[in-house]
């Protein structure tokens, strides 16, 4: 039976080849950087961020799955052999990166940072507080996650819109789409909460420029920045140069251009900034192995893979 091989850089390493393992039955499970076997034997490699070159080096692979919703870092290996590529699309990530975006945009809905600090200081004031149907959230990249963040802020009662590439048709959600859409989509947004995949068009996009068109002065008290999709898509001195000029009132950011953020970044000690480290959402190895299994068992009786990805698209 072909063999599967584990390269998990990251947090999850260690746990992702017993996850695997308990389910492979008899296939062989090899394992990065210290137990890869005899390369010609495998057939499905299992990755997170593997080093560029690894997966050239396996010249019986049949698909790679990625064990993560983000394709970036494997569709920018030069050597990354011709063979399908899937992605997570679970609802285990999916809820979990709707979890942090509504904690967050609660934190800035209803001044959480305010009451910290007043709490520091014992001082019992209570402020105006907008009704969430006053406030407008808008979600970049309307796909598995963020049409589930838009589903579940609308649920709450925010004024919701979302934005994408192609045009898309939402209960609930003001869409906009393309490069023509995005200047009415930021003009009407307070939140603004990024999950879009990193690609040649979207790196860059959270820039002062655009920062400038979102909507200030309404309910929300100024304009603020969530981003949980990818870090080369923010200009980390332009969120910087925003909170000073008043444009931004606040960003949390989970993902940087550089991980992990540098020590000497500003935004560590920013006091309107929350610093994650891009943990917005895990995928649980004990929650999917069974799926990553069952997929491969399903692709070898001739089914295609689920979520593959269209590498010509980029994401
Ligand atoms: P999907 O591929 O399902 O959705 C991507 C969305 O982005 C689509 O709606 C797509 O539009 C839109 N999009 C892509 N390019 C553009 C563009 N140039 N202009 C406008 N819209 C664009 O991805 P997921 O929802 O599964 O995941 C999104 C991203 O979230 C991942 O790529 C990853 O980077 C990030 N992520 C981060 C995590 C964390 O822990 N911080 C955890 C999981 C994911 P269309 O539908 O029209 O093609
Ligand atoms: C992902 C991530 O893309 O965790 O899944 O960043």
């Amino acid at each position: 039976m072909s063999a599967i091989l584990v390269a998990v850089d990251g947090p999850q390493a260690a746990e992702w080849p017993d996850a695997l393992r308990a389910h492979a039955k008899t296939r062989v499970v090899h394992i990065w950087p210290h137990a890869i076997g005899n390369p010609d034997d495998v057939a499905y490699a299992c990755v997170w961020n593997p080093p560029h070159g690894l997966l050239a080096g396996f010249p019986n692979l049949k698909a790679i799955i990625n064990l993560g919703a983000g394709v970036d870092h494997l569709l920018s290996d030069p050597t990354l052999p011709h063979v399908p590529v899937a992605r997570v699309a679970h609802a285990d990530l999916t809820t979990r990166v709707t979890e942090y975006v509504v904690l967050h945009v609660l934190m800035y809905h209803r001044r959480q940072r305010l009451y910290d600090a007043q709490q520091r200081e014992r001082l019992w004031r209570a402020h105006d507080q907008p009704a969430a149907s006053e406030v407008a959230v808008g979600v970049m990249g309307l796909g598995v996650i963020g049409s589930n963040v838009a589903d579940a802020l609308g649920r709450l009662g925010f004024k919701t819109a979302g934005w994408s590439r192609t045009a898309k048709n939402l209960p609930g959600v003001e869409t906009f789409h393309g490069k023509s859409g995005l200047d009415a989509f930021l003009a009407r947004t307070e939140i603004l909460i990024c999950l879009l995949p990193q690609t040649r068009d979207t790196e860059g996009i959270l820039n002062l420029a655009l920062f400038r068109k979102l909507k200030r002065g309404g309910a929300a008290g100024g304009a603020f920045l969530i981003n949980a999709g990818r870090g080369p898509l923010q200009v980390d001195a332009d969120i910087v140069a925003a909170l000073g000029e008043g444009t931004l009132e606040g960003a949390t950011l989970d993902v940087f251009p550089q991980e992990p953020l540098p020590l000497d970044s500003p935004l560590w000690v920013h006091s309107m900034v929350t610093v994650t480290p891009h943990n917005a959402g895990d995928i649980s190895p004990r929650l999917f192995a069974p799926e990553v299994i069952a997929q491969i068992e399903r692709f070898e009786r001739g089914a295609p893979l689920d979520n593959v990805v269209d590498r010509t698209r980029g994401y």
